[in-house]
């Protein structure tokens, strides 16, 4: 990675001409009302690279157009995959081989993860994709993030894919800062991204750094960004506790059994690693809360529901299914209201 000035300047601010793809998502209303004005970009020219070819060959590479075309994509291997530009895709995070086999497929060669799990760095390289990790929480994106995709863009090795978690809030405003650093485009353009991922208003801390994000001055130093970053423990257990809590939420949709398509799980394994995971987390708060008496209270109380949960999945233990449900629900408010008072604002 260079640390010096790089040579290449931002685009000037150009008028946006937004392509948004049309009727990509039947099943989504919600996407269907951003697509107005659909423009055949490749007829004028304008887009010149194939984005379903890879190559390393530096001609190719030279004709991928960094200017934006907003379009949500269908994928199975690949969940909330948009497209922003032929250089800047965002989505949830890749799971297995045929994930990486997908984003290879569509010529993406590095990988930016924003979540603070972190990435599978070897799974990525067997198909020849590099892996950056920049985590952001959901509160926004500090300078210090925004510097540091910066700098991953002017690596100007797209195009790149950025993804969090679900590929619903951070990444999608990780990847529409990277849109306005690569591609000089307007705060509308970058917040038509939000609104096509449905990144929750609850997050505004997301939306307005997009929208205020200008482009840092050449000579301003970059940070050095690599494919693992560190994150605090307590990140670290919140970010597998999400993991577990999604195998929860898949367990309880086949009444607590196995689903079909997840033979191996077993719901109360998940419940107890979702208690140790709220234990890790209680033994390594957050720096800022070491004394906040609330916020503990929150934390003793939220891994109180997840015990009592984990308890009525043991074997032989008769509880209703409405029991089970209302143990699920407040598991489920207790992760909300600490994170709406400690986390997304
Ligand atoms: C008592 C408060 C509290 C409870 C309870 C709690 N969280 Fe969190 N969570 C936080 C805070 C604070 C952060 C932000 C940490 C940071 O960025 O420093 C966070 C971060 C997260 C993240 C983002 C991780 C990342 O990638 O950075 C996820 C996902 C998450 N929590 C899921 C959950 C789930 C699921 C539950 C419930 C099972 C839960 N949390 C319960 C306070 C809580």
């Amino acid at each position: 990675m260079s640390g010096g000035v790089p040579e290449w300047e931002p685009w000037p601010e150009f008028d946006d001409e937004i392509i948004l793809a049309r009727g990509l998502h039947p099943q989504n209303p919600m996407r269907s009302v951003l697509v107005s004005a659909f423009a055949a970009l490749t007829a004028t020219g304008v887009v010149a690279c194939a984005g379903s070819q890879h190559s390393d060959s530096p001609l190719a590479r030279a004709q991928v157009s960094v200017k934006p075309e907003l379009k949500a994509m269908d994928s199975e291997a690949l969940h909330q995959l948009i497209r922003l530009s032929d250089n800047v895709y965002s989505g949830a995070a890749p799971e297995g081989a045929e994930a990486f086999a997908a984003l290879r497929e569509l010529g993406v060669r590095t990988l930016v993860c924003v979540d603070s799990a972190h990435p599978d760095v070897e799974g990525a390289a067997a198909y020849g994709l590099r892996y950056l990790h920049i985590p952001i929480g959901y509160d926004g994106v500090p300078e210090a993030k925004q510097m540091a995709i910066v700098a991953a863009m002017e690596e100007k090795d797209g195009p790149y894919y950025f993804h969090c978690h679900h590929g619903k809030h951070r990444g999608p405003a990780a990847a529409a800062i990277a849109l306005r650093a690569d591609s000089g485009c307007s705060a509308d353009t970058a917040r038509m991204v939000l609104e096509m991922a449905e990144t929750s208003t609850g997050y505004p801390g997301l939306w307005r750094d997009v929208e205020t994000w200008t482009a840092p001055p050449a000579d301003a130093p970059r940070p050095a960004v690599g494919p693992i970053a560190e994150v605090s423990d307590f990140e670290g257990a919140m970010a597998a506790i999400d993991r577990t809590w999604d195998r929860m939420k898949l367990a309880r949709a086949a009444d607590w059994g196995a689903p079909e398509d997840h033979p191996d799980l077993v719901a109360a394994n998940e419940a107890q690693a979702l208690v140790e995971g709220l234990e890790a987390s209680l033994r390594k708060p957050p720096q800022e809360y070491l004394t906040d008496a609330e916020f503990l209270r929150q934390l003793e109380e939220s891994t109180r529901a997840a015990r009592a949960l984990r308890d009525g999945l043991g074997e032989g233990v008769a509880v209703s299914a409405e029991d089970l449900e209302a143990r699920f629900e407040e598991v489920r408010s207790s992760c909300k209201s600490c994170h709406l008072d400690y986390r997304d604002v």
